[in-house]
């Protein structure tokens, strides 16, 4: 299994997003970006404009997880401003096929994202449809909550959906992830791991994705 840490910049140091960025670059596998509007979700963070300011200092893949109302409306804004792969949650897009649609004829790859109180049923009919589906380990608005293992039946749920159908399909997990609780995520099927507060929280970004992964990996001694 090809695993990825995607460090999410909701716990970076505002005041200095560009070298947050270019701490993670080239260690980690994608650039986590959590969009919020206030009204899907009960915070605001960042917007597109930040993001396509951050887009010349890495080539890192650009993971959107947008938490807004009508997320389709966003999705020509996002790929202009660089993104590569948007997720939607399920419970705010109102069409995820036409959703899915619209992405990919923007270049964009495409995911679909459940809530914790939402069942797996809610997105299975969508997984075909998509490059990543993710799996929330907290209630979407906040970094540096707890985890939930409660959700992780819904990581094993599709990662036995995705490996039955011949799939190569990510399966994320986003939401108090870190070396105490990325294990249990990588058992039930995870193989891409958002951390927020484990890694921009740390003294050093760098090797906070250096010992997830190890971690993840089951190696020790890094
Ligand atoms: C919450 C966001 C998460 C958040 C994770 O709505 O989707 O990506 O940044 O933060 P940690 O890793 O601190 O739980
Ligand atoms: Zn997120």
């Amino acid at each position: 299994m090809r695993y990825k840490i995607a460090p999410s910049l909701l716990a970076a140091d505002f005041a200095r997003l560009g070298d947050q960025v270019s701490a993670v670059d080239g260690v980690a596998d994608m650039l986590h970006l959590d969009v919020m509007d206030g009204h899907f979700v009960p915070n605001i963070s960042f917007g597109i404009p930040v993001i396509a300011a951050l887009r010349d200092l890495t080539d890192l893949t650009f993971d959107c997880h947008i938490m807004t109302s009508n997320p389709t409306t966003y999705l020509a804004e996002l790929a202009e401003a660089g993104v590569d792969l948007v997720t939607m949650h399920v419970e705010a897009v109102a069409d995820p096929t036409r959703a899915a649609s619209a992405a990919r004829a923007l270049g964009l790859s495409f995911g679909v994202v459940v809530s914790p109180p939402t069942p797996w049923a809610a997105v299975e009919p969508f997984v075909e449809l998509c490059d990543l589906v993710l799996v929330m380990s907290v209630h979407p608005g906040f970094g540096g909550q707890a985890f939930m293992p409660e959700v992780l039946h819904k990581v094993e749920a599709a990662r036995k959906w995705v490996d039955s159908h011949g799939l190569t399909t990510d399966i994320q997990i986003d939401g108090g992830i870190s070396d105490k609780t990325a294990p249990s995520a990588r058992d039930a099927g995870a193989n891409v791991f958002v951390a927020g507060t484990a890694v921009f929280g740390a003294d050093d970004p760098a090797l906070a994705v250096a010992e997830l992964r190890a971690v993840i990996e089951g190696v020790t001694g890094v």
